[in-house]
């Protein structure tokens, strides 16, 4: 199965592609915690993308579409994955539709999960992230168990430095201008499918389960 999450910045696509990936037993993958992990091991990508990412705008498309092209041809990505946070432009959707269609392959189901811009605000400064697997809580809705600690791995929670309101404010606007786009790109592709992002986790979940069949 190869999913697509679409959806505002805090809409909850790394939330859902967790139980996605879980699930269905397919590979997360997140550019965003791609470029976290590059930013958090000093690479060259990682510094090239961080001025970008802390100012709430994207990394260029031509350090983005080689990466996830190059990481859909690894063994774990044989029987699916979801993608979240990618594509985010048109030109990274026409990237990995022509890649696609080079083997043969297209994408099953693009996910939009959407949540209204004034929702996107309050959750922003309530998430925290775990340094080591990228695990996302919320200090009031989704709450790990031991205060500033991943239920997962146990390691620290933080406040990711792009979920300044500032920032989030930037991203909201790049989002609409440059990733809504992709909406009807997918819904021209037949293959969009909406959920209610602004309900439970839990059944947000349920009503994506439902749409890819158990
Ligand atoms: P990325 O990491 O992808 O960030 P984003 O799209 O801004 O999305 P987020 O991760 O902030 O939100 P999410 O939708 O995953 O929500 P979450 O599940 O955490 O990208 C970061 C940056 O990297 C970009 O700004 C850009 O610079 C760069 N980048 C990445 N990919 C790129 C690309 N392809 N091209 C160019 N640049 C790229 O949930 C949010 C919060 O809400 C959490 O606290 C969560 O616990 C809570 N929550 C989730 N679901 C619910 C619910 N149903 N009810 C209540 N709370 C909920
Ligand atoms: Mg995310």
């Amino acid at each position: 199965m190869k999913l697509i999450m679409l959806g505002a910045p805090g809409a909850g696509k790394g939330t859902q592609a967790k139980l996605i990936a879980d699930k269905y037993q397919i590979p997360h993958i997140s550019t965003g915690d791609i470029f976290r992990a590059n930013i958090k091991d000093g690479t060259e990508l990682g510094m090239k993308a961080k001025s970008y990412m802390d100012a709430g705008g994207l990394v260029p498309d031509e350090l983005v579409i080689d990466l996830v092209v190059d990481r859909l041809t690894w063994e774990d990505a044989k029987n699916g994955y979801v993608l979240d946070g990618f594509p985010r432009t048109i030109p990274q959707a026409e990237a990995l539709t022509k890649a696609l269609a080079e083997k043969g392959e297209k994408i099953d189901a693009a996910i939009d999960i959407d949540v209204p811009d004034e929702n996107i605000i309050n959750r922003m400064g309530g998430r925290r992230a775990c340094v080591a697997c990228g695990a996302t809580y919320h200090i009031v809705n989704i709450p790990p168990k031991v205060e500033g600690k991943c239920d997962k791995c146990g390691a620290d929670l933080i406040l990711r430095d792009d979920d300044k309101p500032e920032t989030v404010k930037n991203r909201l606007e790049v989002y609409h201008e440059q990733t809504q786009p992709l909406i009807d790109y997918y819904k021209a592709e037949g293959v969009l499918k909406e959920v209610d992002g602004t309900v439970d986790m839990n059944d947000v979940f349920n009503a994506i389960v439902q749409i890819l069949g158990a």
